[in-house]
Formats: C-alpha cells, sequence, structure tokens
C-alpha cells in the first residue's frame, strides 16, 4: 500500500466481489424504443448493454451483481436467469454453440441480486439502496451506459490500481470544455501519469466554473464510508440525490483517486454514442467485421 492513502477504516476486506449496477432509469433518450423495454437491453451488435457491464465486472473479478431496479425492469432479471424450455430446446435440436452463448450469460459462481428503487431520486439514492447488500465491502458501480472497451477491461485495471491505494477510485478521462455539464468534474494532484489525489469534485458544471475537464466516467471502485456522505448530503443538481455530491463528503474524510483508464468510452446514453459502439464493435466482431466493413465501403456517404 502506499503512503499516500490511508487505510478507509471501515472496509473489513480489501478485495472487490461486488458491483452495484443502477438501471432503474427511465431512458427517455431512447423514447419509442424504451417504451415497453429498458434501455439497458438495447443491443450493441448482438449483446444487450447491461451484460457488456456485467461482463466487465465479471473480468474483474466481481461475482455479485447488485442491480438497482425499478417497474418494468424485469426483462433484466429474465436476461439473467436460466431460460429452460430455451436452452432444453436448443439441447435437443444439438445447437450447443447457441447453447454455450445462453449459458454463458450468467455464470455458475455469479449471483444476481435485485433491489428495487421505488422513486428515482437520482444516481446517488440508487447506490444508497443497495447499502445493505454491500454492507462493510468495498464495491463497484458501473454505469451500463457507459460502454467501455479496454484491454484489459476497465473496471480491471481499476481492481489492480485499487489493490494498490486502498481507496476510492474514478475512472476519468478528458472531455471538451463544452461538455463539462454532462459529467462529474474532478481537480487535484496528479500523483504519476494515470493517478491523480483528487481534492474537489463537481457535478455538471458549466464550463466556466469547471475545476477541470476530467470528467468522471461510470466506473467507480467506493469505499462503504461513501453511504453515510450520500444519506447526509442534501439534494443537488437536477433535485436529484447525486453519486458526486457523496462522493464529495467522502474526500473530505478519506483519500479519493482519479484515474485515468485505458480504452474507450461509448456514451450509449446518447443516440450518437449508441451508433458509434454498434458500428465500431460490428468492424470490430470476428464474423460480421470483414463482411460490415466491405458494405460500409461500398454505401455513398
Ligand atoms: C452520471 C454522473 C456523472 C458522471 C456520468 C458518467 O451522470 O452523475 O457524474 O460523469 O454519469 O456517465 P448521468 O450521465 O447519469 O447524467
Amino acid at each position: 500500500m502506499h503512503n499516500a492513502a490511508e487505510q478507509p477504516a471501515q472496509c473489513t476486506n480489501m478485495k472487490v466481489t461486488k458491483a452495484i449496477f443502477p438501471v432503474a432509469g427511465l431512458g427517455t433518450r431512447f423514447l419509442p424504443a424504451t417504451k415497453a423495454q429498458p434501455k439497458e437491453m438495447l443491443p450493441v451488435v448482438d449483446k444487450p448493454l447491461i451484460q457488456y457491464a456485467v461482463e466487465e465486472a465479471y473480468a474483474a473479478g466481481v461475482r455479485e451483481m447488485i442491480f438497482v431496479t425499478g417497474r418494468h425492469k424485469r426483462p433484466i432479471e429474465d436476461h439473467f436467469d436460466m431460460t429452460f424450455e430455451l436452452e432444453l430446446a436448443l439441447e435437443q435440436a444439438g445447437k450447443k454453440e447457441l447453447l454455450d452463448v445462453v449459458r454463458s450469460v450468467k455464470p455458475d459462481d455469479m449471483e444476481c441480486i435485485y433491489v428495487r428503487q421505488a422513486q428515482a431520486l437520482g444516481l446517488g439514492h440508487a447506490v444508497l439502496c443497495a447499502q445493505r447488500l454491500v454492507g462493510q465491502d468495498p464495491f463497484a458501480v458501473l454505469l451500463a451506459d457507459d460502454l467501455m472497451v479496454g484491454q484489459p477491461p476497465v473496471l480491471k485495471q481499476m481492481v489492480d490500481q485499487f489493490a494498490e491505494w486502498h481507496a476510492s477510485i474514478l475512472a476519468v478521462q478528458e472531455v471538451p470544455a463544452e461538455h463539462t455539464r454532462r459529467y462529474g468534474i474532478v481537480a487535484g494532484t496528479p500523483v504519476n501519469d494515470k493517478m491523480m489525489d483528487v481534492s474537489r469534485i463537481v457535478e455538471k458544471p458549466a464550463p466556466e466554473d469547471a475545476p477541470s475537464r476530467l470528467g468522471v466516467a461510470g466506473r467507480y471502485i467506493l469505499t462503504p464510508g461513501v453511504f453515510r456522505e450520500i444519506a447526509n448530503q442534501p439534494r443537488g443538481v437536477g433535485g436529484e440525490i447525486q453519486l458526486t455530491d457523496g462522493i464529495a463528503g467522502l474526500l473530505r474524510r478519506e483519500k479519493v483517486f482519479a484515474y485515468r483508464y485505458e480504452g474507450k468510452r461509448y456514451d450509449c446514453g446518447s443516440k450518437e454514442g449508441f451508433l458509434q459502439a454498434n458500428v465500431e464493435l460490428a468492424l470490430a466482431h470476428p464474423e460480421l467485421g470483414p463482411g460490415f466493413r466491405d458494405y460500409l465501403r461500398s454505401i455513398d456517404i
């Protein structure tokens, strides 16, 4: 452990085995597609957005997936459940490869837990809904809207940093000045080329008020001390209970680091980002890629 980091006293272990997926949002930006299905189930190429986030968490060693859901989110629960009839039909038809695809959605050693967020009071409130399930362990938060592509996967990079620094870590990237209103923005002191000791975090500031241009992407590793801080915050930007404000409270008691991840983020909460993810992941797809590239070259754009 680095001298710079203080051990967060309230953590009972230092392994990140739990992740929170806040999935109660309405997805109004994708209407009408999200009128009767969760936005997290929108597919990028052939997998729903939420599955990318869950696979990223699994690859980082997380085994307890905690979904904070709301009304109309049942398809997410069904997706990570066993589909007996489908599996039987595929088995009887000898479709072994498809059967493996279906079964791999939920590996045997992965546990899925669902907790309802009865009111959409904000991201901080969603995280707070999982407090009792997390207990005194450090935990990850993954926002499925942000599809992250990295090697190693971005959350794995962060878990490795956590093992070294033993303090909360926020994934950050440089964002254009005109986009600061879309992000939590951090400022602080660099400790090396990738890590920054955070001294300030502000939710969605105007460009002229932004303390830097480092925006938080939807990946966090947090110590359980953040729950108390979230619970003590008044409503923030947009009248919501903000995770960013909870982290601002945590900063006063513990070290918090910002980590410049290696990889690419697709903002699948926006139509442009969602389309870019589909095009780029289709191009990278082992079976679809070559044909799709030829197709893109052939159309008149
Ligand atoms: C949330 C957070 C914000 C963060 C962003 C990353 O905002 O509140 O701090 O930078 O996710 O995607 P949202 O995009 O849910 O409005």
